[in-house]
């Protein structure tokens, strides 16, 4: 996908006069997020978008943040903003998220991005949930028709990605923290998707045989500090007919569905230009 979009971009100096440009916006030190960030902006070098990482420190005011939002919703040559989340708790998510332009908003958390997509209109798609279907689809699986179970309703995670497969004609279940006998519905799942947030959360008898499962958890091990999702990869991988590892399944391909909504917010404004 990076190979295809960097080909495309490369035609848009000629076209355009120039090429995406995403900001990205980091407050605070937190090493995770830094990595994320990091991520972001190497993919961008990969496929030729413009990258800005803008840094603050943590006690930055809320205002503050909010106008160096309103001043890149004005620029002109900025096509994409991102903040990275979490934001300090002095700080509100949900004004900073309300306070990018739509239009700019490549994370698909802006609250009429958010009702276009629940009401099946044309919307910036959430890169992880967007992520999830398109590895799906690059391996052949439809679902329609088949039972999916979403351990996770997080906004940026569990009601997309769950929207997203009921789109797809798939009979969803939501579940989280306070589901009764959670393994007897995981079993139930052919594509179970895990966003919960805790290590290797999900064990084999929690899996029916032949399952889709995708593992969306970016998560510590408490006894080697090293990254791990929220399966239990080693047990589950022998039941499944195909899963995706951590690192490297989800993070990296929301990533490039990161790159490819700054191209869809630029070719946007292009249209609207001409
Ligand atoms: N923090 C964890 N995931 C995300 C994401 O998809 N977007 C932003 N902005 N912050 C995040």
């Amino acid at each position: 996908m990076k190979a295809e979009m960097a080909e495309q971009v490369a035609t848009f100096p000629a076209k355009y006069g120039r090429v995406p440009h995403l900001v990205v916006i980091l407050v605070g030190e937190d090493p995770a997020s830094q990595s994320y960030v990091r991520g972001k902006a190497k993919a961008s070098e990969v496929v030729g978008i413009k990258n800005t990482t803008i840094l603050r420190p943590a006690d930055i005011p809320e205002a503050e943040l909010l106008e160096l939002i309103a001043s890149l919703n004005a620029d002109a040559s900025v096509d994409g903003i991102l903040v990275q989340l979490p934001l300090p708790p002095h700080i509100s998510e949900d004004r900073v998220i309300a306070a990018i332009a739509k239009e700019k908003d490549v994370d698909g958390f802006h609250p009429l991005n958010v009702a276009a997509l629940w009401m099946r209109q044309p919307c910036t798609v959430p890169c992880t949930p967007k992520g999830i279907l398109r590895m799906l689809d690059s391996v052949g699986i439809d679902p329609k028709g088949k039972r999916a179970v979403v351990i996770g309703r997080s906004q940026i995670v569990g009601l997309p990605v769950a929207k997203l497969l009921l789109d797809r004609n798939a009979t969803v279940t939501i579940c989280h923290s306070r589901t009764a006998d959670l393994p007897a519905v995981t079993r139930q799942a052919e594509i179970l998707v895990v966003a919960i947030g805790r290590p290797r959360f999900v064990t084999a008898d929690m899996v029916a045989p032949g399952a889709v499962v995708i593992d969306v958890g970016v998560n510590r091990d408490p006894e080697t500090g090293k990254l791990c999702g929220d399966v239990d990869y080693e047990a589950v991988e022998p039941k499944a007919s195909v899963i995706t590892p951590v690192p490297g399944g989800v993070g990296p391909m929301t990533i490039t569905c990161l790159m490819e909504n700054t191209i869809e917010c630029f070719l946007r404004k292009q249209e609207k230009a001409e």
